[in-house]
């Protein structure tokens, strides 16, 4: 593939996204999953988990228009419009030409803050709300929640504002950080939005959805915690604290994409620094291992040869010595032309690649489609 293709090739296997979007109903059978666009947003994807019944979670209005162009047959309608099943705006942040934009879709939307309550009221008037609360991040791989969220102290005031303002709260919803292997953070979340739904019940306003956010661990090595456990113990929680009646979704991101790719890179130059091995790749940090920056992450690189590993550094393919991929990777010597591949890249990696020094992102092979 990689010899047709020519290097770098983002190998994303659908196969995958259908086998994880499969285990995540099966395991979390009360839970509508919303696909957070973010961690991958090619329109292929979308397609894919569209078919498989999922709905998604965008970030701006670009995210929005993906994943409403590529839903082309409607959903189960359960409100007014097919979109309030289908799509959530789920950045709390937004600018007033998104939010005039996305009024006529009657979104459905997340906030947290006064500010953007009173900028919903003015320029998207239609939109239902989703208040997000700041819970828990420790532990987790990506932290959010210095960023986003009320004070759950605050949470009803802001909700009776709301109401008042003449917006109905639909939902309220949370994050406990990206990659959560600490699920003790889910617990806490759910107990916080619990009395908070409570109390908003207590004021006179039912609130009936929760969601629940992304955060499910994916399998990158034997030091993450199982997700089958992590639903477990959610099924049970949220059946303990909510009543039937009350819808929930969730937003998972990485858990549906991450393992379904592999790249493909070729060793384009090779040094010797230091008494060290340096090998240096088409593929780096400014493109599909943009990961490695922006999500904490770390991919192991493998190679098609056998031989007696030795301690070596990878560099990308850019004129900068941040673009580094590793400083201890263990390889069998290689030579200029042979391949290496990452397995589990598929998510926040080719999203967040650019095109500095005028090398454009890995291209993308679609298997098992
Ligand atoms: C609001 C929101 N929802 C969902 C996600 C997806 O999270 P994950 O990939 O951990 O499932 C993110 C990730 O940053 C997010 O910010």
């Amino acid at each position: 593939m990689a010899r047709r293709h020519k290097t770098p090739v983002f190998v994303l296997d659908h196969e995958k996204i259908r086998q994880n979007y499969k285990e995540f109903k099966e395991s979390l059978p009360r839970i509508q999953a919303y696909y957070a666009v973010k961690a991958n947003s090619n329109p292929e994807i979308v397609k894919t988990l569209y078919k498989m019944g999922a709905s998604f979670d965008v970030a701006s209005f670009p995210e929005f228009m993906t994943a409403y162009q590529n839903i082309k047959r409607l959903g189960k309608k359960r409100r007014q419009d097919f979109i309030w099943d289908k799509i959530i705006y789920a950045n709390t942040i937004k600018c007033i030409e998104t939010l005039r934009k996305l009024d006529q879709y009657k979104p459905f939307v997340t906030y947290d803050n006064i500010y953007e309550l009173k900028k919903i009221k003015r320029y998207c008037p239609h939109a239902g709300l989703v208040l997000r609360i700041k819970v828990p991040n420790t532990g987790s791989m990506v932290e959010l929640s210095s960023k986003f969220g009320v004070d759950p102290g605050e949470a009803v005031d802001l909700i009776l504002e709301s109401f008042k303002a003449g917006l109905v709260v639909e939902g309220i919803s949370f994050h406990v950080g990206s990659q959560c292997n600490n699920f003790e953070n889910y617990m806490q979340a759910l107990q916080l939005s619990a009395s908070i739904l409570k109390e908003a019940e207590s004021r006179g306003h039912k609130i009936n959805i929760l969601d629940i956010g992304g955060g499910f661990p994916v399998r990158y090595n034997s030091k993450a915690k199982s997700f089958k456990v992590l639903a477990k113990k959610l099924n049970a929680e949220i059946d303990r604290l909510f009543p039937k009646t009350i819808e929930i979704l969730a937003e998972p991101g990485r858990f549906m994409v991450a393992n379904a790719a592999t790249l493909v890179t070729r060793i384009i130059g090779k040094a010797i620094r230091d008494s060290k091995i340096c090998y240096y790749l088409d593929d780096g940090v400014y493109h599909t291992f943009s990961g490695i920056v922006f999500d904490h992450c770390q991919y192991p690189l493998k190679a098609f040869k056998d031989g007696e590993k030795k301690v070596c550094a990878v560099f990308g393919p850019t004129c900068d010595a941040f673009d580094t991929i590793s400083v201890a990777e263990a390889l069998p010597e290689l030579e200029i032309g042979d391949y290496l591949y990452a397995e589990n890249i598929g998510a926040y990696s080719i999203a967040s690649s650019t095109y500095f020094n005028g090398f454009p992102p890995a291209k993308i092979v679609h298997i098992n489609k």
